[in-house]
């Protein structure tokens, strides 16, 4: 298995490895790495950074792509047809597959059934390592190094796939103090927090809404109707980030947000100097280009399958 289904998939030194060949990427330049690739983009959701962000990173490599459906037709073509099915027809032609479904077990049903790489873009409210990577690429583009640092992961914790996966990430560094911050039932489920304390990390848990004393602000949203329940304005209010909340952060903080944001963060706070997310969307096409080469490597006999 050569694709990318969970963050923690790859080890200290290949994360290490694709944050140097992202960097490698951020002159802009294009190149012909995957020259004569196909990489198939499978959005069973919606999705703007992760689907066009892939479709850029793939056409900077010369590689073409191709988009095998779209959330228009989830539904009709899901209930028609299994996920293997679909995955396997396109093996043929493809070098890569990028996928985002609603079912947590897609990647993991669809590597099982065909040996071309898949790139998990989100399952469920599960993982989203791509975005994990993009995260960690701009934690360590803002500070130097990851090693070390210090976040708040703020919003519903419980079921938002990227704080999952960007706290997963983190445990394969050393030396990191993670808070989560999220209402009590909204918390980060317990696996990840284990995974990440076990790592010899440290790990705060707490309802307060507290992001001062830390480096990294990042802000994953708390939707007003979770799995869990519908939450009140006032709850919201309090997990949400504006300008007086800002007098809470340490200087030389930056705020973090994987986008869409919703209302988690009030515009007035993009023209602070607080504010990175859309310096951390930026970086986005540099490791989405760093993660197609990693999967699409050739193997050892040749083939882009190894
Ligand atoms: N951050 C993220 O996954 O955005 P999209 O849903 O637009 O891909």
């Amino acid at each position: 298995m050569s694709g990318l289904l969970k963050v923690t998939d790859l080890q200290r030194s290949s994360i290490d490895g694709l944050l140097a060949a992202a960097r490698g990427h951020l002159d802009g330049g294009r190149s012909e790495a995957l020259a004569g690739a196909i990489v198939a983009l499978v959005f069973a959701e919606d999705s703007v950074r992760t689907r066009v962000g892939f479709d850029v990173a793939a056409a900077r490599l010369g590689a073409r792509t191709t988009t095998a459906f779209g959330p228009k037709h989830t539904s009709r073509m899901s209930s028609q047809e299994s996920l293997e099915d679909l995955t396997r027809c396109l093996e043929p032609g493809c070098d890569v597959i990028c996928l985002r479904h609603h079912d947590r077990t897609a990647p993991q049903r669809a590597a099982a059934a065909v040996a071309t790489p898949i790139v998990n873009c989100g399952n469920g409210d599960d993982e989203h390592p791509t975005q994990a990577l993009v995260d960690i690429f701009a934690i360590d583009a803002l500070r130097g190094e990851v090693d070390g640092v210090s976040i708040a992961i703020v919003g519903d914790l419980r079921h938002m796939r990227a704080a999952h996966s960007l706290l997963a990430g983190l445990s394969r560094f050393e030396g990191v103090r993670a808070r989560c911050v999220s209402p009590p039932e909204l918390a980060m489920p317990e696996p990840y927090a284990t995974q990440f304390s076990a790592a010899g990390n440290e790990l705060e848990q707490t309802t307060q809404m507290d992001v001062g004393n830390v480096e990294i602000v990042y802000m994953t949203g708390l939707p007003a109707d979770t799995p869990h329940g519908h939450l009140s304005k006032e709850i919201r209010a309090r997990y949400r980030l504006d300008r007086r909340g800002l007098e809470d952060l340490a200087p030389g903080a930056r705020v973090l947000c994987p986008l869409p944001r919703v209302d988690e963060i009030d515009p007035d706070v993009d023209t602070t100097p607080f504010a990175a997310y859309f310096q951390q969307n930026a970086l986005g096409l540099a490791m989405r280009m760093a993660i197609l080469e990693h999967v699409a490597a050739p193997g050892e006999n040749g083939s882009r399958h190894g």
